[in-house]
């Protein structure tokens, strides 16, 4: 009888046993799984770790994804002028509320894109009532307004500003882009962009944003621009290098150059909308040929592996003067270079698959203590 009434007992014994079996080694997987030792953590003695956001990832596995990984968000358009202010006096806060708010509860920086840029600006703020352009004046005064109203809104809670994008020319034989800022006021804007900026908030670091910040005929005329900027006094803080990047370039001397030059006028720098496009440099906007592959072969795969390992080396060794690196998106499921410039062409430029899972350039990034 005993035995009989003691066999459940026992079955039920090595189950809870089995249960709790499976239990510590599902921990112990989690511990070493990057869902517990993100990016963000190892990297923490180094540089906040970021990634550029939209409203639809704060909810689900990609909000979870983010709050493991991350400890740096910027708004890929949320805080845009035409995002931020589409008609004049006229300000849509919701979306960019919401992030801060992500951001605030999760104990997430904010980096703040951008305050002032070529696109995604409203015509608006360029033409008066007649419909013709408005003069320096005016555009400046309209320009004090937005960034004041903006950095005021999200003053402490956002501690780095790209206050001016892309203004330099992709023509070298140009100096500044041939854009509507520069058209009515002349290069003054640049330097007065600053200014209110840090009016208004004194505490912020403030950035001048580009891309292709590495070739050496681009990086002169932005080195000539923020020189010109320190010597009149301008309150710039650093640089950021947009590092819209490929398994072709920057290669490590010009990316070791680009660092050195801009950190010799005092300047920090930060990798503001970090990818790794699996195809060569362009920007004119085509679709896709039909002869055209877009598989991520193993051979591009090993490629982007030997990429991400050779930038983020150079980035540990200049923890000094880099104090932030962005990515731009969050996995390869939405990067905005699957429309851009190639409509209808797929790219893997980040470390998480479509799944969201890791893929091998993450190890490589993670596991450089190993090596
Ligand atoms: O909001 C409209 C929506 O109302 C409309 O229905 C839809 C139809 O196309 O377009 C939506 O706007 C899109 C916007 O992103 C918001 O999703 C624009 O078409 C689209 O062109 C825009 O693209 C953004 C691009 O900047 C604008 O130039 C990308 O998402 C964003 O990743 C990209 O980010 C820039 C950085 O700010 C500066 N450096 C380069 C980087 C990549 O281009």
């Amino acid at each position: 009888m005993s035995r009989a009434t003691n066999f459940p007992k026992l079955s039920r014994s090595l189950s809870i046993c089995f249960l709790l079996l499976i239990t510590i080694y599902a921990q112990a997987q989690r511990a070493k799984s990057p869902h517990h030792q993100g990016l963000k953590d190892v990297y923490k003695k180094y540089f906040p770790i970021g990634v550029a956001v939209a409203l639809r990832n704060l909810h689900g596995d990609e909000a979870q994804l983010i709050k493991t990984q991350f400890n740096s968000i910027t708004a890929e358009n949320a805080m845009k002028m035409a995002a931020i202010q589409p008609k004049e006096g006229v300000f849509y806060w919701k979306d960019a509320d919401s992030i801060i708010s992500f951001a605030v509860k999760n104990g997430i920086k904010v980096r703040g894109h951008n305050l002032c840029w070529h696109e995604q600006t409203p015509d608006w703020i360029f033409k008066g009532a007649d419909g013709k352009a408005v003069t320096k004046t005016v555009l400046l005064q309209r320009l004090k307004t937005h960034i004041t109203t903006v950095v005021n809104r999200y003053k402490g809670k956002i501690y780095a500003w790209d206050v001016v994008n892309e203004a330099i020319d992709d023509n070298p034989n140009h100096f500044l882009r041939d854009s509507k800022w520069y058209q009515i006021c002349g290069e003054d804007f640049i330097a007065k962009a600053f200014e209110y900026a840090h009016a208004a908030d004194p505490a912020a670091k403030l950035y001048y944003n580009d891309y292709n910040t590495e070739r050496p005929e681009k990086r002169e005329q932005i080195y000539r621009l923020l020189k010109s900027l320190k010597d009149k006094g301008v309150p710039v803080d650093g640089v950021g290098f947009q590092a819209h990047w490929s398994l072709q370039e920057p290669d490590e001397g010009a990316l070791r150059s680009a660092i050195e030059r801009y950190s010799s006028l005092g300047l920090k720098i930060q990798i503001t909308e970090l990818d790794l496009s699996i195809y060569p440099w362009e920007i004119s906007k085509r679709m896709k040929r039909p002869d055209e592959s877009d598989v991520f072969t193993a051979e591009l795969e090993n490629r982007q592996v030997a990429k991400y390992a050779m930038i983020f080396k150079v980035f540990r060794e200049y923890k000094n003067v880099i104090t932030n690196v962005t990515f731009w998106n969050i996995s390869d499921r939405y990067s905005w270079l699957n429309e851009f410039p190639v409509m209808g062409r797929k790219n893997y430029p980040l470390l998480f698959d479509r799944n969201l899972q890791p893929k091998k350039a993450y190890w490589e990034v993670i596991n450089f203590k190993n090596k």
